[in-house]
């Protein structure tokens, strides 16, 4: 989790740019939710030295790389930075392809924690797996004999069945194209969306959410601790969505475990953004123990089309650490649609046609997104949990003008803070601020419903009624007017 300048600011780098964003991301409560990467991306050199080393750009970083990393430590964050493994970088800086260990050498010596490693200018290094492994290989090989632990990220596009061998090598691996402020558009930029479709020659930008979603789907249980699926950088607070649409993004991102790097203008950052991507709820999905990603257990694809042509309707589930389970109903229909779901269905990957025990429990529903609401009325774990901030709160946090009077509205709102309770703990122990909203009951044998907004998500845990890791709100049938109540309660 983190923050990297490129969705915004693609070439506008700075030290200046990197430390601002860093000291909001503190002051805002982003660090302590887990957002600890800072990272740089392309356009930060002037190229190679006659000694071989990249040199910095001293105008947008005067103090050169290690001060950066240096203030970032200080205020307990990690430093990111950017090559490519081509002869250039995509946008046309000194790339690393043959001067691996140099460059590997000038990362670990100025203190750099994390390294997006991009896929531009190969020299035609590519066509095969094994040509494709070979070139990052070289520079996890670099990075190794360096002693410094470095996260390695694979910025490949998902060229070359990269979810294949990407987790033998790096840490994280782009499963596409890059990502584009929407939802579902489709652009002919991002053509190639299915991995095994020989046609899919360039795996390109402009994707959207929807087409990211639709490319990793067949692959995403390659993810694990340790080795995940990126699907690209967050859009979310950029404009290009709706708040449902951005909402729906983040939880999918989540739930996939795909990294969560920020991608919006922290200085200029609004109250729906804040309190979308300062979700703990969402978030605890995204860090929960157990590391699995959620998988998609059905598509509807016969649904109101939008004038692309595009609509579907996906149901997605996947265990978690504590016994629980995340249900996301997602709607890329061009309505509003009552969905649905079997706990047969939810469950198939425990035990198809409805064999796995857990089909035959009782659920308690909670809504990840569950009460907006203001300090001292819900958000916040008070009554019967909460999810998401209030937008009054939110906007109080970007209003307050002194570390003092942010600290006191964000322990007014009893807000959750990972450094002094990671997730795990929370988890464990049943904290109510990560559990949401409790709004009904699936009895043993029962189908989960709801219905979804147009280009929205309903986000569900389900919570074994029977106790299961975390606790059920006792006695509470709970619910609200949105139909997301399980059928056999009623
Ligand atoms: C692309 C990459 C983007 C960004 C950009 C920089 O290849 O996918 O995320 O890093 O290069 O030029």
């Amino acid at each position: 989790m983190g923050w990297n300048n490129w969705n915004t600011f693609a070439c506008d780098v700075s030290e200046k740019l990197l430390l601002e964003t860093s000291k909001l991301l503190g002051d805002y409560g982003l660090k302590d939710l887990g957002y600890q990467y800072v990272v740089l991306d392309d356009c930060w050199s002037v190229g190679r030295g006659d000694d071989g080393y990249l040199i910095p750009d001293t105008a947008k970083f005067p103090r050169g790389m290690g001060a950066v990393a240096d203030e970032l430590h200080k205020e307990g964050f990690l430093f990111g930075m950017y090559s490519s493994a081509g002869e250039m970088t995509c946008a046309r800086y000194a790339g690393s392809l043959d001067y691996e260990v140099q460059d590997a050498e000038s990362f670990a010596s100025w203190g750099v924690d994390y390294l997006k490693y991009d896929n531009c200018y190969h020299m035609g290094r590519m066509g095969t797996p094994l040509i494709s492994f070979n070139r990052y290989n070289e520079m996890a090989k670099a990075l190794k004999k360096t002693g410094r632990a470095i996260l390695y990220s694979l910025c490949s596009w998902g060229e070359d069945y990269v979810h294949t061998w990407g987790g033998s090598i790096a840490n994280s691996w782009r499963v596409s194209g890059d990502i584009y402020d929407s939802f579902a558009r489709p652009d002919d930029l991002c053509a190639c969306n299915n991995a095994a479709d020989p046609a899919c020659v360039a795996p390109g930008t402009h994707c959207s959410v929807l087409a990211i979603i639709n490319k990793v789907a067949p692959y995403i249980d390659r993810g694990l601790p340790g080795a995940w699926n990126d699907l690209d950088m967050l859009e979310v607070g950029l404009g290009g969505m709706t708040e449902e649409e951005y909402k729906a993004h983040f939880s999918m991102w989540a739930a996939l475990k795909s990294p969560l790097l920020l991608g919006n203008d922290l200085r200029a950052m609004d109250a729906t953004t804040l309190s979308i991507v300062n979700n703990p709820a969402i978030i605890a999905l995204s860090q929960d123990p157990r590391g699995r990603a959620a998988m998609r257990i059905a598509r509807n694809l016969t649904v109101p089309k939008d004038e692309h042509g595009v609509g579907e309707a996906q149901v997605w589930s996947g265990p978690l650490a504590n016994g629980d389970q995340v249900v996301i109903f997602l709607n890329a229909a061009d309505e509003d649609l009552d969905m649905s779901a079997s706990l047969a269905e939810l469950f198939v990957l425990q035990g198809p046609g409805g064999s796995a025990a857990e089909a035959k429990r009782d659920w308690a529903v909670r809504d990840l997104w569950g009460s907006i609401s203001s300090s001292g009325s819900g958000g916040g774990g008070g009554g019967g949990g909460g999810a998401r901030m209030g937008r009054a709160d939110a906007q109080a946090v970007l209003d307050a003008t002194s570390e003092a009077e942010r600290g006191a509205v964000l322990r007014r709102a009893n807000w959750y803070n990972a450094t002094e309770k990671p997730y795990a703990e929370g988890l464990a122990e049943g904290d109510a601020r990560l559990l949401g909203e409790r709004v009904g009951t699936v009895k043993a044998g029962g189908r989960l419903e709801a219905r979804v907004g147009r280009h929205a998500a309903k986000v569900f845990r389900l919570q074994s009624a029977a106790g299961g890791g975390g606790k059920a709100d006792a006695g509470s049938t709970g619910g609200d007017d949105d139909g997301s109540i399980g059928k056999d309660e009623l």
